[in-house]
Parts: structure tokens; C-alpha cells; sequence
């Protein structure tokens, strides 16, 4: 079987981020046939609608492309002022062109959050799922995975929580069987046209 690629976006660019933290424990613990990218934001420069089209910036190009090449995405986001930070956000916008072709366009997305609070973010992930829902993207519809109190559960750059990474390890399992879903759909698509 086709090994799945994931790609994993961080919107934190902080050194020791917990949010970081956890994309490095998925990449470690990823079942046979999955793989995980991680793909830095750090270079992405704020959105301008001029810079866009046929003369968009390298990093929004690889960033594109790296989406593009991938089978499904895994997002994460701390929650700053409750909402998704700025960076993520700025990613998705600039990924979310051309509209209508974005790289996101129905691709199979697991959103994640991770905050000291007890909340664990779950405003920001709200408006993640929101974001997402305008462009649109193939969101994985399960309990949200927010991830309270995320300083207790981080030892050495790494999840160190069974509980919580058995909960982040399920939510990537249904992003496989959403990607083997989607890519179903796709292969039943001609010929129920046809049928019509
Ligand atoms: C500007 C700013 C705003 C924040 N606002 C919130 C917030 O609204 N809710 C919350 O739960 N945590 C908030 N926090 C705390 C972050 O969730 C916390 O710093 C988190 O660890 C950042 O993620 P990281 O470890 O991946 O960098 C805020 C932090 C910053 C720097």
C-alpha cells in the first residue's frame, strides 16, 4: 500500500513550543504507512494581495507545493487573544489562493489546539474550522482536540501524557480513513456521473 504523507503546519514559531512539541510526538509515533512532514512558517511574509498570483513569493510557493504534494494536513495552533495566532492564520490565507485552486481545496484536515489554560485553545480552533470551512477544506469532523493544560504534559519537546497522546493518535487515525474516504469519492465520481 502507498505510504501517506502528512504535512504538519505549527503556528507558533516559538523555539520550545508546546504546539511544536506535539506535531515532533505525532511524527514519532506515526502507525505503519503515514509519514509526517513538518513544514516551518517562520519564512512566510504577512499576506498582500499584491505580492500574489504568478509572482507569490517563494515561501508561499513551497508552502503551497507542500500542501499540494501532501494527502492531508495537520494543523496546530496556540490560542493568542482568543483566537488562532496570526501566523497560522496568515498561512491559510495565503494558501487559501487561488481561490477556487487553493492547495486546501476538499483536502482532509485535522485541526488541533494546545494552551496552559484549561481551555486548550478551543476558541482558536473554532475559528480554524471556520477559516477553513471558507476555502473549503475537508475538515475532520471528531471531538476537538484541544490540548488544556499542555505545559503539565510536555517533557523534553515531546507529549509525555498517554491519555492525551492516545486522544491526538486517534484524531490521526480518522485524518487516514477521512484521506481514504475522500480519495474513494474521487474514484466513484465518473461513474455516477455517467449513471446521471
Ligand atoms: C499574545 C498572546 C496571547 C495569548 N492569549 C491566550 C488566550 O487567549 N488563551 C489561551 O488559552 N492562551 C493564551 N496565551 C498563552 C498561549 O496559549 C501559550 O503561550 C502557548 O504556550 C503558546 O503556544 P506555544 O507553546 O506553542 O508557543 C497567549 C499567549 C500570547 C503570547
Amino acid at each position: 500500500m502507498k505510504t501517506m504523507t502528512l504535512l504538519g503546519l505549527s503556528g507558533s514559531l516559538r523555539k520550545d513550543s508546546f504546539c511544536t512539541a506535539v506535531l515532533r510526538t505525532i511524527q514519532d509515533r506515526m502507525p505503519p504507512g503515514l509519514e509526517l512532514a513538518i513544514h516551518s512558517l517562520a519564512e512566510l511574509p504577512p499576506y498582500n494581495q499584491d505580492d500574489d498570483g504568478d509572482a507569490a513569493p517563494a515561501s508561499v510557493r513551497d508552502l503551497r507545493d507542500a500542501i499540494a504534494d501532501s494527502d492531508g494536513v495537520i494543523l496546530i495552533s496556540p490560542e493568542y487573544n482568543h483566537g488562532m495566532s496570526g501566523v497560522l492564520k496568515n498561512a491559510l490565507d495565503w494558501a487559501s489562493r487561488p481561490f477556487g485552486q487553493s492547495a486546501l481545496l476538499h483536502k482532509p484536515v485535522l485541526t488541533m489546539t494546545a494552551s496552559p489554560a484549561f481551555t486548550g485553545g478551543v476558541r482558536a480552533q473554532l475559528q480554524m474550522n471556520e477559516t477553513l470551512a471558507a476555502i473549503p477544506a475537508r475538515t475532520v469532523l471528531r471531538a476537538q482536540t484541544v490540548i488544556g493544560a499542555v505545559h503539565e504534559k510536555i517533557q523534553e519537546n515531546r507529549l509525555a501524557d498517554p491519555v492525551t497522546i492516545d486522544f491526538v493518535m486517534a484524531g490521526v487515525g480518522q485524518l487516514r480513513d477521512e484521506i481514504k474516504r475522500a480519495s474513494d469519492s474521487r474514484a466513484v465520481e465518473p461513474r455516477q456521473q455517467h449513471v446521471a
